[in-house]
């Protein structure tokens, strides 16, 4: 396995910087009249793991469908990728997803998966090197969210960005990745899992889980400041609150301070009303169309689109 790309400082260095850009969110985002943190920051070890855990949830639909779809298209998503393909995945989360697409693509040249987490990435892309051993591998330690570059392999590109993290974004921020990405794999495509708007019932119960899982996910983003920042959050004085927002086409993920209270979060107090929250993810849903059209706007041309019979999630091929 060899590392194509972006070049890093040694990785003390790069936790140190992760660890302070995530003190300036959390200090920038508590300041603010709606107090906000920003999502990508769930994911630390423990947050990771109720992730993996959220995705098997019997409320969760997205992961199962999505993974269901993929098995189900496998050999019309591979015969719209065409041959000779390298499959580059942004965020790398999800092994199974990327076997099923890297099985039933013909003659795959390379998979280039790219995560911020090095310790996953490399994990993940030796088990996916042992599952296909005549698939070169080269893993990038990068933050797929801010420009990058790839060392080319000479093949044409395909993205692949499935589980609906597009969804996490905002219009704006989901507009500036859909474009990198068309620029980045110009004469390739992008294969992408996008969530549908739906049933506001169905959604409710996918983000307030009857186990507790998605409170316990949303709350560790308090935890985590606890134990990187210095903070003193009472995780029980706060309350998971998650509810769909119609005209954002939006389930709103927020901690509710259930007192009025004061924290200190790296030596600086921040006051919460009772009732205040804190706003700690946006998961948007897009409708087929409406995402054909943001993927225009882009520059991407929108190809295929594959769904479940209940129209609960879409895998769309688009073509850069
Ligand atoms: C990673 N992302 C697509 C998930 C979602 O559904 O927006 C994160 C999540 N948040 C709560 N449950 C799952």
């Amino acid at each position: 396995m060899s590392s194509a790309g972006i070049l890093f400082r040694s990785p003390v260095e790069r936790g140190r910087r992760i660890e302070n850009e995530f003190a300036a969110a959390v200090l920038t985002g508590l300041r603010h009249h709606q107090k906000e943190l920003p999502c990508k920051f769930f994911y630390d070890e423990e947050g990771s793991r109720l992730f993996d855990l959220i995705c098997a949830l019997p409320e969760y639909y997205p992961t199962r469908t999505e993974t269901k779809l993929l098995r189900e298209k496998a050999d019309a998503i591979a015969g719209a990728i065409g041959e000779n393909a390298e499959l580059i995945e942004f965020g790398a989360g999800s092994l199974a997803k990327a076997g099923i697409v890297l099985g039933a693509l013909k003659n795959p040249r390379a998979y280039v998966p790219i995560d911020i987490s090095g310790d996953y990435l490399h994990g993940m892309a030796k088990k996916l090197e042992r599952a296909f051993p005549h698939v070169p591998v080269y893993p990038v330690v990068a933050d797929f969210t801010k420009p990058l570059k790839l060392v080319s392999t000479g093949a044409r590109r395909v993205g692949f960005f499935p589980g609906s993290t597009i969804g996490n974004f905002t219009r704006a921020e989901a507009l500036a990745f859909l474009r990198r990405a068309a620029s980045l794999l110009k004469g390739g495509g992008l294969l992408i899992g996008v969530d549908l708007v739906k049933d506001p019932a169905i959604l409710h119960a996918a983000y307030n889980d009857a186990a507790g899982v998605t409170e316990a996910f949303n709350k560790n983003i308090l935890a985590r400041a606890n134990k990187e920042l210095d903070a003193n959050f009472d995780l029980d004085a706060f309350a998971h609150y998650a509810f769909y927002n119609p005209p954002h086409q939006r389930i709103e993920m927020h901690l509710m301070s259930m007192e009025k209270q004061k924290v200190s979060v790296a030596g600086e107090c921040i006051a919460f009303a009772e009732g205040e929250t804190i706003h700690t993810e946006n998961s948007h849903k897009y409708t087929v169309e409406g995402f054909r059209e943001l993927a225009i706007e882009a520059g991407f041309t929108p190809r295929e689109v594959w769904s479940d019979p209940a129209r609960l999630f879409s895998m769309h091929w688009l073509e850069a």
